[in-house]
């Protein structure tokens, strides 16, 4: 067993910049916050070593057992605090009809009256950490710089795994080139002289808030992933997407994979499935043995997000802004998402999953016999026969893992590409137990534009709220888009102007249902079926049947080998029934009303071809 020696804090007082704006920043807001010590992150692996020992002294962090997770920990939060809060999340642009319905909105004069209040002294007895990170490669024209003010060090450790941080990261905003995001963040728990701490603090009052035009993120109360990670949901997707708008480029929910033939011929595709829909499964897809042992092979370039932009040439280009996964733990396993499960083999963070009397984790789906006893992730007791008995579950459902991208087997060699990497299809599809077939391709850019912006999903646990429900989710960006939707799906009208070859638009669906609720298609591994036909279909070499969704693979035009998948179901799988189709409609109409007076005339047009077509 790995014993904890390091009591003496790593301590970095001293500045670790000379960008002038950034210490005067850092001035005002320490005033304002009012910490007991400042430290400033320098992303050494004896910092981060440090770091973790002291949550373990404090009781944030168990250490697992070194033999079978070397340089694992694992956290449990406060069970109030283990989801993005959607309801608590503001986009306060000076105007409201900038940030549109779909978005929380308070007058920014009145929310920074607000935060001012919540953060007076938020700090109070508590380390603030300053913590400047690059997403995207450190240098990468795509990339772009933040410095997050925190007073969690859970937060500092996660994001060095999630994104670049440090020395390098300050080196570059000392060169002044690029303008940085101003992020704060406080768990808002001040500590009184002489105040025990607790292992996971955090505030019931939370606030999530962006200020689009000042380009400013503060995050009040939670300590949890999306709410405090602040590179990744906050900047990558609600800055950024302002960013994106303004600059010309796109900033979306996205995973990367390329996909490489058996001539070895290199095809890129991004796909948009909300939270909890399968993206770090599908970025992480091993070929079923018939396709790999002819020599195709998935490469992983992201799992969540991805920034785009059309290169010198036309051509659409992507970088994963992150450096890590945040990803869903319950469900994965060594047969559903083995690369996944080697990520995660070391050097993560583990948050609310269950705890092994060895020292190890587990989680529902992760093995077939589950662990005789564990602790839950509230720290109770758990067996199966208790299970059984009440349905508690070891994990929470939104239980997560932190593993750094590096450590994924089949990280694509470009995957830190500065340029990025050319995507020839984008993907949407969200978690449908009816109507929605298994795969179909747009007509076109705009046809595809239409499938995006009208995407439904069954809500899932990685949100506070309604688990099972069918929302609207367009283009899996409904809690991250930073601005008004319907002038979102006019930039994404625009971006097709600016390039030069158009990437092909898919929608796909997982899970779809039979009567009995079973899930008609294998999906995992199987799913590479339906990417090769994506993939062919891109290159101009595979047949589809034009319905009136769009262009629809036959059974005979999809590559069965080593699959006994009879066509009946198939059939089932990819049937267009025009009645629940009818009542499809009304959902899209339901939400164009909603954004009417920002909807692009294409989207009206494209649904009224589609109800001609149904
Ligand atoms: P976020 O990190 O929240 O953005 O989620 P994600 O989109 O990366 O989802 P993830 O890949 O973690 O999958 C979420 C859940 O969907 C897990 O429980 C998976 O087991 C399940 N899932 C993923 N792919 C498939 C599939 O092809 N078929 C089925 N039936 N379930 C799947
Ligand atoms: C999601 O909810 O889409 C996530 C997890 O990827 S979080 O980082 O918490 O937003
Ligand atoms: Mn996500």
């Amino acid at each position: 067993m790995h014993t904890t020696t390091a009591t003496t804090p790593y301590t970095s007082t001293q500045p670790l910049t000379r960008n002038k704006h950034l210490l005067k920043w850092i001035d005002k807001m320490s005033a304002l916050l009012k910490p007991e010590a400042i430290h400033w992150v320098d992303g050494s692996q004896e910092e981060y070593d440090s770091l973790c020992a002291q949550m373990v002294e404090g009781g944030t962090f168990i250490k697992l057992n070194e033999e079978k997770w070397p340089n694992c920990y694992y956290a449990k939060s406060d069970p109030t605090d283990v989801a993005r809060v959607e309801d608590r999340t503001f986009i306060c642009s000076l105007s409201k009809d900038n940030a549109g319905p779909t978005n929380n909105w308070v007058n920014p004069f009145e929310m920074r009256k607000k935060l001012k209040d919540l953060f007076d002294g938020a700090m109070r007895g508590r380390t603030m950490y300053v913590l400047a990170f690059s997403m995207g490669p450190v240098g990468s024209p795509m990339s772009q710089l933040g410095v997050q003010l925190t007073d969690s060090p859970y937060v500092v450790v996660n994001m060095r795994i999630m994104a670049r941080i440090g020395l390098p990261v300050f080196r570059k905003i000392d060169e002044n080139l690029k303008r940085v995001v101003p992020c704060v963040h406080s768990v808002g728990k001040p500590l009184e002289p002489g105040q025990q701490d607790v292992p996971w603090p955090c505030n019931k009052e939370k606030y999530i808030v962006h200020f689009p035009e000042t380009r400013e993120i503060w995050s009040y109360g939670s300590g949890y992933g999306g709410n405090a990670l602040l590179g990744k949901k906050c900047f990558a997707l609600r800055i950024a997407s302002n960013m994106a708008r303004d600059e010309g480029w796109m900033a979306e929910h996205m995973l990367i994979l390329g996909v490489e033939s058996p001539e070895g011929e290199k095809t890129y595709v991004a796909a948009a499935f909300p939270s909890a829909c399968g993206k770090t499964n599908f970025a992480m897809l091993i070929p079923p043995d018939c396709f790999k042992d002819a020599g195709w092979k998935v490469w992983t370039v992201g799992d969540d997000i991805a920034w785009m932009r059309a290169d010198a040439n036309g051509r659409l280009r992507a970088i994963n802004p992150e450096a890590g996964f945040f990803g869903v733990a319950p469900g994965t396993s060594n047969k559903t998402n083995p690369n996944a499960m080697a990520s995660l083999a070391k050097n993560t963070i583990f948050t609310n999953v269950a705890l092994t009397p060895d020292g190890g984790v587990w989680w529902e789906g992760m093995t077939d016999e589950p662990p005789a006893e564990c602790l839950d992730w509230r720290g109770m007791k758990w067996t199966p026969e208790i299970a059984k008995a009440t349905g508690a579950k070891a994990a929470h459902p939104n239980a997560r893992f932190t593993a750094p991208a590096s450590q994924c087997p089949t990280i694509d060699p470009d995957w830190e590409n500065p340029e990025g990497v050319p995507i020839s299809a984008i993907i949407f599809g969200g978690r449908r137990a009816t109507t929605m077939p298994l795969v179909y391709q747009a007509f076109n850019w705009s046809s595809g534009v239409y499938i995006g912006a009208t995407m439904g999903s069954e809500m899932t646990a990685a949100a506070a709220g309604t688990i099972g429900k069918v929302r609207r989710d367009p283009m899996a960006m409904l809690p991250f888009c930073g601005y008004h939707m319907g002038d979102y799906f006019r930039h994404w009208i625009n971006i097709q102007r600016t390039l030069t070859e158009t990437p092909r638009v898919f929608n796909v669906n997982w899970f779809r249902k039979d009567e009995d609720g079973k899930f008609l298609w294998p999906g995992f591994s199987e799913n590479m079926r339906v990417l090769k036909w994506i993939v062919d279909r891109v290159r101009g070499r595979a047949y589809a049947k034009e319905t009136p969704l769009g262009w629809q693979p036959l059974y005979e035009h999809m590559d069965w080998t080593g699959l006994d998948f009879p066509r009946e179901e198939f059939e089932s799988l990819q049937k267009v029934d025009r009645m629940s189709w009818r009542t499809e409609v009304m959902g899209h109409e339901e939400l164009f009303l909603e954004l009417h007076a920002h909807l692009p005339k294409e989207m009206v047009y494209e649904r009224e071809l589609l109800i001609c077509r149904l």
